[in-house]
């Protein structure tokens, strides 16, 4: 099995003026090119600290972070940039779409960060729109226009028209009804089903029993996992 994603006991500290609260503790973790991977721990156990860290959007305090066999430590932030915008995806819980861009915008972002015609585009974000479960017709709306399970589907769009190898997502179904939060879940589902390598941070049991490998985390420390019950799985007790 292929490691894409090591993370070599890693810490993040904050420090606000002159108190350090800790996010993460000495963190261990590998994962293998097609994982399931879901992390679950009470709030401000690290989780998103933890997805940060993998998805290069900030850098441990020490211990490092392997992306593909590429020790992220010794890279200068353009290039941080630039594998992350290759490499991995993110969906957040709030969406963080751009309101005043369309749909279409929205989506063929990483597109455009890559310098890729437009022309060339188009195909690409209706095939990724599609994909995540949405409509060819949402492309020239405006967010707002859209209700938040309309909207995540959207921000997955966004996350994959890419093809990035990582999948990364915080709490995508926490702001979403049950109905919503099962057809994102399918979406993932599906995905990996297909080779995608994904980590979803959830609070909600019935996301993690989708998964196939389920982490705790407590106080910036993983402290084991738990096996899921694919029986209760959403995609399963939602109907
Ligand atoms: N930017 C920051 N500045 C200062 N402290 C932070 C920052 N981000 C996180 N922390 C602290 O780090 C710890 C871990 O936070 P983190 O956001 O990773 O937790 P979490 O498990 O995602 O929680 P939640 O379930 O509420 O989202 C908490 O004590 C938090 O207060
Ligand atoms: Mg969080």
């Amino acid at each position: 099995m292929e490691k894409i994603i090591e993370l070599v006991n890693v810490k993040k500290a904050y420090r606000i003026g002159n108190i350090v609260t800790w996010g993460l503790r000495g963190v261990d973790l590998v994962v293998y090119r097609g994982d399931y991977i879901s992390v679950m721990g009470p709030s401000g156990s690290g989780k998103s600290t933890l997805l940060n860290m993998i998805g290069l959007l900030d850098v441990p305090t020490e211990g490092k972070v392997f992306i593909d066999g590429i020790d992220t430590s010794k890279l200068s932030s353009k290039k941080l940039a630039y594998l992350r915008n290759r490499k991995i995806g993110f969906v957040f819980q709030q969406f963080n779409l751009i309101s005043r861009f369309t749909v279409l915008e929205n989506i063929e972002l990483p597109l455009v960060v890559r310098g890729i015609p437009r022309r060339k585009r188009i195909p690409k974000v209706i095939e990724a729109l599609k994909m995540a479960g949405g409509d060819e017709s949402w492309l020239q709306k405006k967010p707002t226009q859209l209700s938040g399970g309309q909207q995540q589907r959207v921000a997955i769009a966004r996350a994959i028209v890419g093809d990035p190898e990582i999948l990364l997502a915080d709490e995508p179904t926490g702001n979403l009804d049950r109905r919503s939060a099962k057809t994102v879940i399918e979406t993932f589902t599906m995905l990996n089903k297909r080779g995608q390598t994904m980590i979803i941070v959830t609070h909600d049991p019935e996301v993690a029993n989708c998964t196939s490998k389920i982490y705790l985390l407590r106080d910036g420390v993983i402290i084991g996992r738990e096996e899921p019950d694919p029986d209760k799985c959403i995609i399963r007790t939602v109907k």
